[in-house]
């Protein structure tokens, strides 16, 4: 093998081509043969099974992307409106402050904790602007390892959404389950959330979805929030909300961040991490924030400042785009009110697929209880439908989703929703 790379290296020495010398070496030195192939996204291999599909009648019902009823991406009109203002503005493009512009962080913890809440006059909160909800979740967990403890339990809630496990698995955190989702009545499993929770070792740490749980479409109601509190308080237990859907679960963004402000008027410290990918369409654009209940106004403090070295040290400075549009839309109070009819819209379409599906498989005269599609909120829901069916909606109807039965009520529209409702009761019957 030496001997024929210094022959092939002469050679290559002799035509003068420096360049194919250093590619030769480089492919010899082999630093990173012990990479071994991951895992593909289950999301991303979903996508890509639709797209190798020729058949017109395909349905991807995978994607947590939201459509419009002609199945297209949507741009919300007060994203639009805000972006014109913008480019108007002729804004130039330096850093950012290492933890976002102070006006960002504000409103976005104003849109979450409500703008009375006492947590504004004392200062006894701090918001970093983040790279979406991913971002907020990492940088949060990040920093529980750091100054809460390595040894600390991340508590998910089973099932949970796939990056909050990988999350703890890339940062050395160990992570649990608790129940959550009863396959039986394909609702809350309010007794065993309690029962796991009341076995929880203080000090650790509970993952809990604000509203809109992905993957089951399923939420507690807010008296089995109330339960929730006391018991997570009763265990003292450090609740971390993932708040990826704020509007989207009823149309209503006050009503969405019921848990999270119930629970901070019960005086749990929360952490929160917020996404306006979903309830502004802002995707790509990364616009996020993770904030802390800190106690009184210097942990605040000291806890920002910690906060902005781990960013300094990760990514430097947030991006400007996405959080101009959403600080413009929270501070214009025309935008805002655009913004709350924009997010009502994407909501009730979600709202009225889900009740089409259900009549769709009534009507084509499944005898299975069908209830939990309406009963359910959010982009999500957990159809209860078995692998086994979940392959052959792939295979004879070319209807994509995961596994586990979730489908994105995202991906249905008036055109497709009956010929999914028949699929479904084919497979299911
Ligand atoms: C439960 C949950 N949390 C967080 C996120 C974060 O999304 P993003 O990083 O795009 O804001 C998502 C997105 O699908 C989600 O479903």
């Amino acid at each position: 093998m030496a001997h024929a790379l210094k022959k092939l290296s002469v050679q290559v020495l002799k035509n003068n081509n420096v360049e194919a010398i250093g590619a030769v070496a480089a492919r010899s030195s082999h630093w990173w043969g012990q990479v071994k192939m991951g895992p593909p996204d289950v999301i991303l291999g979903i996508t890509e099974a639709f797209k190798r599909d020729q058949d017109p009648k395909k349905v991807n019902l995978g994607v947590g992307a939201y459509r419009d009823d002609e199945g297209k991406p949507f741009v919300l009109p007060s994203v639009r409106k805000a972006e014109e203002i913008l480019h108007s503005r002729h804004l130039n493009h330096e850093y950012a402050p290492i933890s976002g512009e102070a006006a960002y962080t504000e409103a976005v913890a104003k849109l979450a904790f409500g703008d009375n809440s006492p947590i504004f006059s004392d200062k006894s909160y701090c918001t970093v602007q983040t790279l979406s909800g991913t971002g907020a979740l990492r940088l949060g967990l990040e920093f529980i390892s750091k100054y809460y403890g390595k040894d600390k339990v991340v508590y998910l809630p089973d099932p949970t959404w796939g990056n909050h496990p990988q999350i703890c698995n890339q940062l050395g955190i160990q992570h649990k389950k608790y129940r959550y989702f009863d396959p039986k009545t394909i609702g809350f499993d309010l007794q065993g959330a309690l029962e796991d929770i009341n076995k929880i070792p203080e000090g650790s740490i509970i993952m809990l979805h604000a509203c809109a749980h992905n993957p089951t479409g399923v939420d507690p109601k807010q008296a089995e929030w109330k339960q929730l509190s006391e018991v997570v308080k009763k265990r003292k237990l450090l609740p971390f909300f993932d708040m990826a859907y704020q509007g989207f679960a009823t149309g209503d963004v006050d009503g969405d961040s019921f848990a999270v402000r119930l629970f901070v008027s019960e005086g749990h410290q929360v952490m929160l991490a917020q996404s306006f990918a979903k309830n502004m369409g802002l995707y790509g654009e990364r616009a996020g924030a993770l904030s802390f209940m800190c106690g009184d106004s210097q942990t605040a403090a000291n806890m920002m400042s910690q906060l902005k070295i781990q960013v300094r040290t990760m990514y430097s400075n947030p991006p400007l785009y996405g959080a101009r549009i959403v600080q413009e839309i929270l501070t214009t109070p025309d935008l805002r009110q655009q913004w709350l009819k924009d997010v009502k819209l994407m909501a009730d379409r979600i709202i009225t697929m889900r009740s089409e599906l259900r009549k769709g498989l009534e009507g084509a005269g499944s005898k299975l209880p069908w209830q939990h599609i309406t009963d359910q909120i959010g982009m999500f829901c957990f159809t209860g439908l078995k692998p086994d069916q979940v392959e052959r909606l792939a295979k004879e109807f070319h209807i994509y989703l995961t596994k586990d039965g979730r489908i994105s009520v995202a991906g249905l529209f008036s055109k497709n929703v009956h010929y999914v409702a028949e699929a479904m009761h084919k497979v299911s019957s």
